[in-house]
């Protein structure tokens, strides 16, 4: 069992000072959703991901169970990176399914303590596999991540919705980078589904997406000394119709200065002022069979679920 520590504290630090510097100064002011996953905020993930509402990882779930024989079989790689792991969880049905062909399991995750749990425990129920986490930052260290063997790299949970679509441009052209011909990704992803259910799942109501997305603001006041009052702001999630996203948006209830030491600044909200904290894109089939084509893959396999709200696809690097 390994982890390398690609992204230090420090480095992580540096980051958080940078982005929050120029987000929390823009107007509309913003935040990279990477933020959000300290060790309360990858707990708190693990509870969305229970929710009723939250459909995705229960689709995508079904989705490999119906289809990692199939994969399995199509792809037979005998490395397995997985991008943002999180908890690692679905994992366990694409590693059943690998294990006659899979010698190393590479689960990568910018949160250390998810990533840290995830690989104790993938390691006592995997005896057989080598486990070899990555902290680091999908957007930007992918040129570090271990090789060896035939690889297949995945990246589920819809996460891919969370870049920007330039931000994903490069990142899938980034991926295809590391892969050579003939060398695989299964990506998960959202779809464009009836509205209801997709702002359900993006606000829930017992409140965990809230208290996730609130979160955000304890990692500021935690990191940079801020002194944001996390009871002032309530979560808001909006469908923008013409980028076919979901938005997740942080709104003050009232007109309040918020100090921030850790940047020496001092900002100010206006009541009703909100804070983007996430976008989550939803997909079209063809959209998304595209992206992979401009990227240097071509889909294999297109997964969907009865309802149409989630596709998995195995692309193969050309
Ligand atoms: N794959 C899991 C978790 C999805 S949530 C699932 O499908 O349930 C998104 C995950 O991406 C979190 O674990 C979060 O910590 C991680 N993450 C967010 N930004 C990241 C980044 N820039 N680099 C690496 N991991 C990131
Ligand atoms: N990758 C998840 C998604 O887009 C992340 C997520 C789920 C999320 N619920 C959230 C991020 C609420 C911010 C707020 O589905």
């Amino acid at each position: 069992m390994i982890v390398d520590v690609h992204l230090r504290p420090e480095d992580l630090d540096d980051k958080l000072r940078e982005d929050a510097r120029r987000g929390l100064t823009s107007e509309p002011k913003y935040l990279s959703p990477t933020w959000l996953y300290d060790a309360r905020g990858s707990e708190l993930f693990v509870e969305i991901t229970r929710l009723p509402e939250y459909y995705p990882t229960r689709t995508e779930f079904a989705l490999l169970r119906q289809h990692a024989a199939d994969f399995a079989d199509s792809v037979r790689p005998e490395m397995l990176v997985e991008l943002g792991s999180g908890a690692s969880e679905k994992t366990r049905v694409l590693l059943d399914a690998l294990v006659p062909y899979l010698r190393t399991y590479v689960p990568q995750d910018v949160s250390e303590p998810a990533l840290r749990s995830a690989v104790t425990r993938l390691s006592a129920e995997y005896p057989a596999l080598s486990v070899h986490g990555v902290v680091g930052d999908f957007t930007d260290s992918l040129a570090h991540l271990p090789s060896g063997g035939t690889r297949a790299i995945a990246f589920l949970g819809g996460t891919i919705g969370n870049l920007v679509p330039a931000d994903r441009a490069e990142f899938l052209t980034g991926t295809a980078g590391i892969l050579r011909p003939g060398e695989w990704l299964l990506l998960g992803a959202g779809l464009v589904t009836d509205l209801d259910a997709l702002l359900a799942a993006y606000d829930d109501a017992a409140g965990v997406t809230a208290e996730f997305d609130r979160n955000v603001l304890r990692v500021l006041n935690d990191r940079l000394g801020a002194d944001f009052d996390p009871d002032r702001f309530v979560h808001r999630a909006v469908w923008d119709a013409e980028n076919e996203w979901i938005e997740m948006r942080l709104e003050a209830t009232e007109a309040m200065d918020v100090r921030i030491p850790g940047l020496d600044l001092e900002i100010s909200f206006g009541e009703g002022e909100q804070i983007r904290t996430e976008i989550s894109a939803k997909f079209r089939l063809a959209g998304l069979r595209q992206e992979l084509a401009d990227a240097g893959f071509v889909v294999r396999h297109e997964w969907v679920d009865p309802e149409a709200r989630f596709v998995l696809l195995a692309a193969e690097r050309r």
